[in-house]
């Protein structure tokens, strides 16, 4: 009966070693990341940590693919030429403005500034220039 007694009472010393050790290994700025808030607003215009991360999403973070820009920002006017918007697919088209333009480097530069009812970036404010340069060559075919 002592030596349980005995026992009981070492493991009960252990165990309030460990909690006092495990208590005081918490520094404040450990608790502040355990109860940050989840989530953040960010104000458009305003720099917004972390957004870039939540931005880029699609697997691997790497760039998006020219399909996937397209098909989120590009197609809305560009599939059915809203307001004179070069066709997808209509090289020819393309072509012409490419012409005028020096190439598909002078296409991405209007399309980066926006030109006349096509606003900046074709709406992609978060598309890097090679990806709006690979959008553009793929739906133009040049
Ligand atoms: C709100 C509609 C709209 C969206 C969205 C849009 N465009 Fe356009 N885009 C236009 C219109 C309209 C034109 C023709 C402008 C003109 O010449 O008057 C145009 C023209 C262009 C041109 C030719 C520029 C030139 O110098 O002739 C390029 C390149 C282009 N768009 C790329 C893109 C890309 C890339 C995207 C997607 C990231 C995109 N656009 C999204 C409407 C749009």
């Amino acid at each position: 009966m002592n030596l349980i007694k005995k026992m009981l009472t070492a493991q009960a010393v252990v165990l309030a070693f460990w909690a006092v050790s495990a208590q005081a290994a918490t520094t404040d700025d450990e608790i502040a990341q355990r109860i940050k808030p989840v989530g953040q607003v960010c104000v458009q215009g305003e720099e917004c940590k972390g957004v870039a991360a939540v931005a880029a999403p699609v697997a691997g973070g790497g760039a998006r693919s020219a399909d996937d820009v397209i098909a989120a920002h590009c197609g809305a006017c560009h599939a059915s030429g809203v307001l004179g918007a070069p066709k997808i697919g209509d090289t020819a088209a393309w072509k012409t403005r490419a012409d005028a333009k020096g190439g598909v480097d002078g296409l991405l530069k209007s399309a980066i500034a926006g030109i006349n009812a096509m606003p900046p970036k074709g709406t992609c404010a978060t598309c890097s220039d090679d990806e709006l340069k690979g959008a553009i060559e793929k739906m133009s075919g040049l």
